[in-house]
C-alpha cells in the first residue's frame, strides 16, 4: 500500500490532468494498492491541510481536460520561509500535513518556482517526485515540458488568424506571445506562423533593425509584416540597465506591455499604423494537444515507476528523446534559456526571419 499526495502548483497549463492520470493509472495497473490525497490549490492545500481523497474514477475522462482538477495557486518561493499572516510556519505546516497523513510520497507538478519548493521539501526529508509543466519550456534539466506544445499550437493559430487580416489591410501587426523570461514559445509559434520578425528576450532588439526589416519587406513587394514579440522581449538599450533600473522602468512605464512600446516606436519611424494583438492566457487554456497528451502520460507513467521503486528526490524529465530522472537539486533555481547561437535561430535567420539584432 502506498499513500500518495498529489498537487499542482503555479500557473496552470494543458495536460496537468493527463500527467496525474498517467501516474495514477500506472500505479493502479501495477497491482499496487494506493490511497490518493489530492491537495487543493497547490502548496496552499499542503500548508493548510486542505485535500480531498481521490480514487481511480477521478482520473477517468480527464486525459483531454485542460486546467487541473486539483486547482492551483502561486505561493512564491521567496516567501516560503516567512510565516503567513497568522504566524504559521509554512514549511513546518507542509511537513505536518505530510506526516499526519502518513504519506509515502508527494507527486508535485509544476514549473520553476514549484521546483524550488519541491527541492526544499525533499531536503527537509519528504519523499518527492515531480513532473515538469509549463507553457514556457524554461525548466532546467528537461528538453521539454508539457503544456509547451499545446501553447505553441494556440499561439500559432493566433498568428495564422492575424495573417489574413494583416494581408487584407496591408498592416504591420504585433502578436505578443507568452513565455515569461524566455523565448521558446514565441520562437516556435513565430516560425510555425510564418512571422517575419521575432523578438525574444535572449536576443535584445534594436528598433532601427526592426524598421530596416519592415522596409526590406516593403521593397520586396510585401504588403504587410507580422512581428512576434515575446512578452519578455527587451531592447539592447534596456538590456544594459541593472536589474533594479529595469524593474523601475517597467514599474513606471505608460505601456501595458513591451509590444505597445515597440508599436509606438515603429509608427513614429515608419509613419504606418501598427496593431497589437495579445492572446494572453488563451495560450494556457483548453484541451492539451495530442503531443502533450502522450508526452504527459508517458512522464506520469515513469513517475509511477519511480514511486514503485521508492526512488525519490527526482523530476521526471526528457533529454535527447529519452525520459530521464533528474535530481531535484539540479533543477531547482535554474532557468533554461534559448542559446542565441542555437541551430534553430541560425536556421530561422536563413529563412529571412529578423530578430531585430
Ligand atoms: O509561466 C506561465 C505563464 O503563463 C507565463 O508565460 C506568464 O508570464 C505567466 O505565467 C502569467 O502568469 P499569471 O497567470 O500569474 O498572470
Amino acid at each position: 500500500m502506498k499513500r500518495i499526495g498529489l498537487l499542482t502548483s503555479g500557473g496552470d497549463c494543458q495536460a496537468l490532468n493527463a500527467a496525474m492520470r498517467g501516474v495514477v493509472k500506472s500505479l493502479v495497473n501495477s497491482g499496487e494498492q494506493v490511497e490518493l490525497f489530492g491537495f487543493l490549490d497547490g502548496y496552499k492545500g499542503l500548508i493548510y491541510g486542505e485535500y480531498r481523497m481521490l480514487d481511480i474514477s477521478d482520473f477517468s475522462g480527464i486525459l483531454t481536460r485542460g486546467g487541473t482538477i486539483l486547482g492551483t495557486s502561486r505561493v512564491p518561493f521567496k516567501t516560503i520561509r516567512e510565516p503567513d499572516e497568522n504566524g504559521k510556519d509554512k514549511v513546518e505546516a507542509m511537513k505536518h500535513s505530510y506526516y499526519k497523513l502518513r504519506l509515502d510520497c508527494l507527486v508535485i507538478l509544476g514549473g520553476n518556482g514549484t521546483h524550488k519548493t519541491a527541492n526544499l521539501l525533499s531536503e527537509e526529508g519528504l519523499n518527492v517526485v515531480t513532473l515538469p509543466k509549463t507553457i514556457d519550456n524554461d525548466l532546467w534539466g528537461t528538453d521539454m515540458t508539457f503544456g509547451f506544445q499545446s501553447a505553441v499550437d494556440i499561439a500559432t493559430q493566433t498568428i495564422d488568424y492575424i495573417h489574413t487580416t494583416a494581408d487584407s489591410h496591408g498592416r504591420i501587426f504585433i502578436v505578443e506571445i507568452m513565455g515569461h523570461k524566455v523565448g521558446f514559445l514565441p520562437l516556435n509559434a513565430g516560425m510555425a506562423g510564418g512571422a517575419d520578425i521575432i523578438l525574444i528576450p535572449e536576443i535584445p532588439y534594436d528598433i532601427d533593425k526592426i524598421v530596416d526589416a519592415i522596409e526590406l519587406r516593403k521593397q520586396r513587394g510585401a504588403k504587410f509584416t507580422i512581428i512576434v514579440v515575446a512578452e519578455g522581449a527587451i531592447s539592447k538599450k534596456d538590456a544594459k540597465l541593472s536589474k533594479k533600473e529595469y524593474k523601475e522602468k517597467l514599474a513606471n512605464t505608460k505601456y501595458p506591455s513591451v509590444s505597445y512600446e515597440i508599436a509606438e516606436k515603429i509608427e513614429k519611424k515608419t509613419g504606418k499604423e501598427v496593431r497589437v494583438t495579445v492572446p494572453g492566457h488563451i495560450q494556457r487554456g483548453g484541451a492539451p494537444d495530442s503531443y502533450d497528451r502522450v508526452f504527459a502520460s508517458r512522464l506520469g507513467a515513469e513517475a509511477g515507476k519511480l514511486i514503485l521503486k521508492g526512488e525519490y528526490g527526482f523530476m521526471v524529465g526528457y533529454k535527447n528523446r529519452e525520459i530521464v530522472k533528474v535530481p531535484l537539486a539540479d533543477v531547482a533555481g535554474k532557468l533554461k534559456m534559448l542559446d542565441p547561437d542555437a541551430a534553430i535561430i541560425k536556421e530561422a535567420k536563413m529563412l529571412g526571419i529578423s530578430f531585430g539584432d
